[in-house]
């Protein structure tokens, strides 16, 4: 068995874990020693429940999800099956515009499909997408993801995504967000536009208050 850290974020710590010949992900939420205790317990406890969760749903409405093979509640624990792949922020400046676009496209869809299902991510952001070799894409880092989610919550998703795009992408932003919007579309239909609406109104409200 080995054992490395492939990622520390002030969130959470991910290990590769290798047993067997087949490559998993532990995904623990350390303490957080400047939160009180109470709040403390209470945030992994719900963060990592509501992950397992909807990585399970996600899943069951048809979009690319590691695996959970395991939760350890006393120790704030995820065992998932390890996407071999790279985020899709890094591939962003990497591809062709034609595949920059195609990408997009397929990460709106994915978003659409969530939605359809009435789960908002939470943290749709492009570190939080992995792309394997086969150009295909998974959705990961579900913690902060809700259920039952009305207009507000689906526009503000979609608000995410375009402010995500705005920091970190900004070169590509706007061809990145229209293939976004267009893939979320092909998937909605008529119920895209009252989300997208919103997205707009988000921003404005940002904007003046
Ligand atoms: N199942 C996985 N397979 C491959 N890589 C992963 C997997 N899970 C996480 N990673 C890598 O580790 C990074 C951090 O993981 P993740 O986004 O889940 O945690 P985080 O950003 O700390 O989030 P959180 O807000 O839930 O604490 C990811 O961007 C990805 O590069
Ligand atoms: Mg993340």
């Amino acid at each position: 068995m080995t054992n490395d850290i492939i990622a520390l974020g002030a969130e959470s710590e991910i290990t590769r874990i290798t047993i067997w010949g087949h490559t998993y992900v532990a995904k623990r939420r350390p303490r957080k020693p400047y939160l009180l205790s109470e709040l403390d317990t209470y945030l992994r406890a719900s963060r990592t429940a509501r992950e397992c969760k909807s990585l399970n749903i996600a899943r069951s409405l048809g979009i690319p999800t590691p695996a959970v093979h395991s939760v350890d509640m006393q120790n704030y624990t995820l065992i998932l099956d390890h996407i071999a792949g790279k985020q899709l922020k890094e591939a962003v400046g990497q591809v062709s515009p034609s595949l920059l676009r195609r990408l997009c496209n397929q990460f709106g869809s994915l978003i659409g499909k969530l939605h359809d299902g009435n789960l908002v991510h939470g943290d749709p952001t492009t570190s939080n997408v992995i792309i394997d070799k086969k150009s295909r894409l998974w959705m990961i880092d579900f913690g902060l993801s809700e259920f039952n989610a009305d207009t507000e919550m689906k526009g503000v998703d979609l608000h995410l995504i375009r402010r995500a795009f705005e920091t970190t992408h900004w070169t590509h932003q706007d061809e990145m967000l229209q293939s976004t919007i267009e893939g979320y579309t092909e998937v909605l239909g008529d119920f895209a536009e009252p989300n997208l609406s919103r997205m707009e109104e988000i921003r404005t409200r940002g904007r003046y208050h």
